[in-house]
């Protein structure tokens, strides 16, 4: 049994790679490289010792993608690629809804033709919105999102939504990730942003290894222990396995389901930098600064449903995640580009 990985040479497709092929599963990834390199892939092949073919391919050009289902047997689909930055989508709601909501349009159309009606797809927490109550529970009300990013995740899971009710051959599962974070513990493969990082453990990554000079925390004055905002960080090996029991789930059971995959845990912004010392001996440097516009005080999942339905839940802690991620960024200061 093959699994097609659209998006597989990014941050949590390149850690999913790994442990699909270490749980036994044929692997064929296809990646527009937009926000990745094939060196990733690669190491990949290191780390696990085993081969998997892997195409330039973006997933809106359904020619190319049908020539890969034409040559491999694909049974399952693990759909990550995707544009991923909030601020960037509010700039570019155009290409936003184009690449995630148009490639996937493609890539549902392909694998329809194809016969292939198993999928897995990245949504996020994001889809909440800022109404609901911490922990998130996946029976809550979605929608309500605030830029155009989250906007394609909560329309992308409609979409698969409604396709299983139109045809009751398909199996969808949607998992909401909370905020991955750390990187593989061989130091290989992590995540490699472009430019300034948006995200907090890359911009912490980035202070410790001298590319910036100071975090700035947005907001202190937040509904909070400490008034810095909170939420779920979940170590991207974990959330990598996560996919493997989702894939085992989908192929055997019909129909959509919906699962978070995150820690169960809230932590502020200075929890995490103080766990960056504990783990690395590193002090980072901060500032407080205002708020950032769209965030909200809490983020955290209640993962009982992925414990009861996959039997899955996260093994590793945030010192991991600080250990790891600096591993990865020391040895790669800059990315897969060095
Ligand atoms: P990433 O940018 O590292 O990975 C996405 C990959 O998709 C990249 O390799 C990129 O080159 C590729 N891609 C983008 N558009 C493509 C296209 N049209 N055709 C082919 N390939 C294309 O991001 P990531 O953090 O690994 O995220 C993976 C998925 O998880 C995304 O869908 C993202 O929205 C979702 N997600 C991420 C987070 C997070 O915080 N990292 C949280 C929730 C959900
Ligand atoms: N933060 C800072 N300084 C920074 C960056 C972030 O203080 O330089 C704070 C934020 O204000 C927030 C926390 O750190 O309180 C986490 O911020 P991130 O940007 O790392 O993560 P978000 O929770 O804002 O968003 C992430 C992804 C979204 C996804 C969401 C839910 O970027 O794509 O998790 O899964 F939708």
């Amino acid at each position: 049994m093959a699994v097609f990985i659209t998006g597989g040479a990014g941050f949590i497709g390149s850690h999913t790679c790994v442990e699909m092929l270490e749980a036994g599963y044929e692997i064929v990834v296809a990646d527009n490289y937009s926000n990745s390199s094939a060196e990733s892939l690669e190491r990949v092949k290191k780390i696990t010792g085993k081969d998997f073919p892997y195409y330039e391919c973006d997933i809106r050009d359904k020619e190319g993608l049908a020539r890969i289902f034409d040559a491999h047997k694909i049974d399952a689909v693990i759909h990550f690629a995707g544009l991923k930055a909030v601020g960037e989508s509010v700039a570019k709601p155009l290409e936003y809804y184009d690449n995630n909501i148009g490639g996937t349009i493609a890539l549902l159309e392909v694998m329809r033709e194809k016969n292939v009606k198993t999928i897995v797809f990245s949504s996020s927490a994001t889809v909440y919105g800022s109404e609901n109550p911490v922990p998130f529970k996946e029976d809550m009300k979605t929608g309500g999102t605030t830029n155009p990013y989250g906007t394609t995740k909560y329309m992308i899971e409609i979409i698969l939504q409604d396709l299983c009710k139109a045809d009751p051959e398909w199996s969808v599962s949607l998992l909401r990730y909370f905020n991955p974070i750390g990187a593989h513990e061989s130091g290989l493969i992590g995540e490699a942003p472009n430019g300034i990082p948006n995200n907090l453990m890359p911009y912490i990554a980035q202070v410790a290894v001298g590319k910036r000079e100071k975090l700035s925390v947005f907001g202190n004055d937040y509904n909070t222990p400490d008034g810095t905002g909170v939420r779920d960080y979940i170590h991207v090996v974990d959330l990598a396995k996560g996919h493997v029991k989702a894939v085992a789930r989908a192929v055997s059971v019909k129909g959509c389901e919906v699962f978070n995959l995150g820690t169960g845990h809230g932590v502020s912004v200075l929890e995490l930098v103080n766990a960056f010392k504990e783990a690395n001996g590193i002090e980072i440097p901060y500032v407080i600064a205002p708020r950032r516009p769209g965030d909200i005080d809490n983020s955290y999942a209640d993962v009982t449903k992925a414990w009861e339905i996959l039997g899955w839940k996260t093994e590793k802690t945030i010192v991991d995640a600080c250990r790891d991620t600096w591993r990865w960024q020391s040895g790669n200061p800059d990315g897969y580009g060095n």
